[in-house]
């Protein structure tokens, strides 16, 4: 299945049966390579929190094929081997065992895997130093901040080192330094690891950590753009709009609603991308 890390063939999810049934997908073909960070966006009801279920093996389609690292995932066995070896995965609702301390939180998907137990612990101690919660180990997730736990997500989202980590809505729930922390993290294990990363969001901001946007409605895919500088794209679009080009001709009357040190300094930015 050449180089792809995730290919999607005409993906079809129906919910239910008969009258109320509900086509949640609608020939989705997906194909992403390894070390891409793909942003998913689209209305509500859309579909992307379903494609996510079907790329993670949490459900099956309907109909089509899901092959992620080389298996078709309706072949595989061991669903749940698969998910612990390839995949991580961050909700929106991060999920933590309210029971169980950050540092367990962490071990869990490590169980069953080679690691002895001495392992598994001092791994889970470092990946919660590295999200920066190495002083809360012993912390329950009742006794964290939104924003920790969600780093204790991603935390347990590593553990096994996945070659794909599959995001659904991961700062929803978060105030927005907390959620640019989290996808400072996710952008530096793309980068430095690179780490295949899929994340839906309905954030502009956090879509501009991707390198590529795949837009979907009605449980289709309507749009997928890669982006060499998502920041440029956007100013690119600003110089070519109209009030992009009135501050670009230095008209002062017409965007009087910026103030002339404002104007100034888009001027100077727009005519380097204009
Ligand atoms: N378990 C289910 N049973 C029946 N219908 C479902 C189920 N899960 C999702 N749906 C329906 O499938 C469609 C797609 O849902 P999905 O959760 O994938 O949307 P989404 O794009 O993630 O939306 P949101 O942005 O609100 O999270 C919706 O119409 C939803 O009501
Ligand atoms: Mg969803």
């Amino acid at each position: 299945m050449n180089k792809a890390l995730i290919r999607t063939i005409d993906l079809v999810k129906i919910y239910g049966a008969g009258e109320s049934a509900v086509r949640a997908l609608n020939g989705v073909n997906l194909a992403v390579t390894p070390g891409e960070f793909v942003a998913v966006m689209g209305p509500s009801g859309c579909g992307k929190s379903t494609l996510l279920n079907l790329l993670g093996a949490l459900d099956q389609p309907t109909e089509g094929e899901v092959w992620v690292a080389g298996e078709n995932l309706a072949h595989i066995k061991d669903v749940d081997a698969f998910r612990a070896r390839t995949v991580g995965f961050v909700f929106q609702l991060h999920n933590l065992i309210p029971t169980l301390t950050a540092w367990e939180n962490v071990e869990v998907p490590m169980e069953g895997q080679s690691l002895g137990k001495k392992e598994r612990r001092e791994r889970a101690a470092h990946l919660l130093e590295l999200v920066g919660l190495g002083d809360r180990l012993d912390a329950l997730p009742g006794q964290l901040s939104g924003g920790q736990r969600q780093r204790v997500a991603v935390a347990r989202a590593l553990a096994n080192d996945p070659a794909l980590i599959l995001a659904d809505e991961p700062t929803g729930s978060l105030d927005s330094q907390s959620g640019e922390e989290i996808m400072a993290l996710l952008t530096k294990l793309n980068r430095d690891q690179g780490t295949t990363i899929l994340v839906v969001t309905h954030d502009r901001r956090v879509a501009q950590s991707a390198r590529r946007i795949v837009r979907m409605k009605d449980g289709q895919i309507v749009g997928d753009h890669r982006l060499d500088n998502p920041l440029e794209e956007d100013l690119r679009m600003l110089a070519a709009s109209r009030l992009g080009q009135l501050i670009l001709d230095g008209d002062e009357n017409q965007a009087d609603y910026l103030s002339s040190e404002e104007r100034e300094c888009l001027r100077k930015i727009l005519a380097r991308v204009a």
